[in-house]
């Protein structure tokens, strides 16, 4: 048995694609479980630069099984889209990839609901700022059950009657939008067309990953967005309509949760978040300009802009503890180079009083005022710098002051988007 979880710690973007793509290598498998269409895995890959938005890093390194798993919600004609456009560039996907016939499905009623939701004059206070993928309503439609599966979608009567079932709940409220007979109509035609395509995929990857756990082999289960977009112990409601946390990957794959062996954390140097919602560290100076133009914090998704602010111990400490993270990967130092002073939040200020944990009030989060603690920079990190000897002395002491304040081992340094760009600090290996 030898499993992890790789997790994001902040609100997404850490730099999970990487570090799965790096140690996906030593992998057998990868398993996406959580999430949609909504996540953008930004990899290099042979000096290419890939986004995978569905489908698992690990699908870029030849050979290795990839698993999109219950809990993901699938739009079928962007997954049809990511293949098309992996196989043009040579990456095989066909008998590498296999999909849950228990995953829900994106439709394209669902997209309409969810801009619906964020352009809706009449309820200002409700945009969250998504990414607009019709994740929120689909997740919406599991719970309601009236949700259409992969496997579902694959029996031509019972998707037809679902279909009708769903149009007809949504009807009044598609029409201000819409029209109902071209959308139902482009729905039919759709599916026919990508049946057959999603037909090949599809299976019961329970029994998949669960007999690869028993043969001993090693899955990675990759999480989508962070630990701060978490449905339960996010920014609510300013998150995403899932758990990427760690604690989900047992019922979004369909293991047990005794057959996760390790977690990992992914955590890069600063931070940063996509959408509305409070982030008491932001900055909006020239500071925060700059770490968006250097660290290029643009959506990989929705291209937005990212805003940007210094490192928050609290977010941290906060999704080590969730999640059960005993190891940490630290992305993206090399962007902090050239900073005079770097500042790391320790403790919030709210109504006088100073708070160590992450406050759950969504009026106290707004009122919190961030104590920091000022560290000095450093100038610059060599290009080819492979082991911790090769940072400069303050960088090393930024490095250990943010493993002190997390808990976590940080047992990589990740310096760049290649694979070689890394820093492995912790020679055990992650595999147990
Ligand atoms: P949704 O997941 O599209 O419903 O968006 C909900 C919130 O999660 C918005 O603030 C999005 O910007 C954010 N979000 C969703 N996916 C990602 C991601 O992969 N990276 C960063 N933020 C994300
Ligand atoms: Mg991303």
């Amino acid at each position: 048995m030898s499993t992890i979880a790789i997790v994001g710690t902040q609100w997404g973007d850490e730099g999970k694609g990487k570090i799965v793509h790096l140690l996906g290598k030593e992998a057998d498998g990868i398993v996406r479980y959580q999430g949609g269409p909504n996540a953008g895995h930004t990899v290099v890959f042979d000096g290419k630069l890939f986004v995978l938005h569905l489908i698992p890093a690990g699908i870029l390194i030849p050979k290795k099984i990839c698993f999109i798993a219950n809990g993901v919600v699938i739009d079928p004609l962007s997954l049809y889209e990511e293949v098309q456009l992996l196989e043009k560039r040579n990456i095989k996907v066909s008998g590498r990839l296999f999909i849950s016939e228990l995953a829900h499905l994106i439709l394209p009623y669902h997209k309409i609901l969810d801009a619906a939701r964020e352009d809706s004059s009449a309820a200002g206070s409700r945009k969250i700022g998504t990414t607009r993928k019709g994740i929120g309503p689909a997740y919406a439609d599991k719970v309601e059950r009236t949700g259409i599966r992969v496997i579902d979608y694959l029996e031509e009567d019972t998707f037809e009657e679902l279909l009708e079932q769903n149009l007809r709940l949504k009807e009044k409220f598609l029409q201000g939008f819409t029209d109902v007979e071209k959308l139902r109509k482009e729905i039919l035609d759709q599916a026919k067309k990508l049946r057959p395509f999603l037909k090949k995929f599809a299976c019961d990857t329970s029994i998949l990953i669960n007999s690869a756990i028993e043969k001993k082999k090693k899955i990675i289960f990759e999480s989508a967005q962070g630990t701060m977009l978490d449905i339960d112990f996010g920014t609510y409601p300013y998150v995403t309509s899932s758990n990427p946390i760690s604690g989900a990957v047992g019922s979004d794959c369909g293991i047990g949760p005794n057959k996760i062996d390790s977690i990992l954390g992914i955590v890069k140097a600063y931070t940063t978040r996509v959408g509305e919602g409070p982030f008491p560290t932001e900055l909006k100076d020239a500071d925060g300009e700059r770490l968006r133009e250097v660290g290029k914090e643009f959506g990989a998704t929705t291209g937005r802009p990212r805003r940007c602010g210094w490192f928050d111990a609290l977010v941290v400490q906060r999704s080590v503890r969730i999640n059960g993270i005993t190891k940490l990967a630290l992305t993206k130092l090399d962007v902090l180079a050239g900073m005079e002073t770097l500042k790391v939040c320790v403790a919030y200020k709210i109504k006088g009083k100073t708070v160590t944990h992450f406050p759950n009030s969504r009026k106290l989060i707004k009122e919190c005022t961030p104590i920091y603690k000022s560290l000095p920079g450093f100038k610059e990190i060599p290009k080819n710098a492979r082991r911790w000897e090769d940072l400069p002395l303050n960088a090393r002491r930024y490095v250990q002051y943010l493993q002190k304040l997390s808990g976590g081992k940080i047992s990589f340094v990740s310096l760049g988007r290649s694979r070689e760009e890394t820093i492995r600090l912790d020679p055990s290996s992650l595999w147990i």
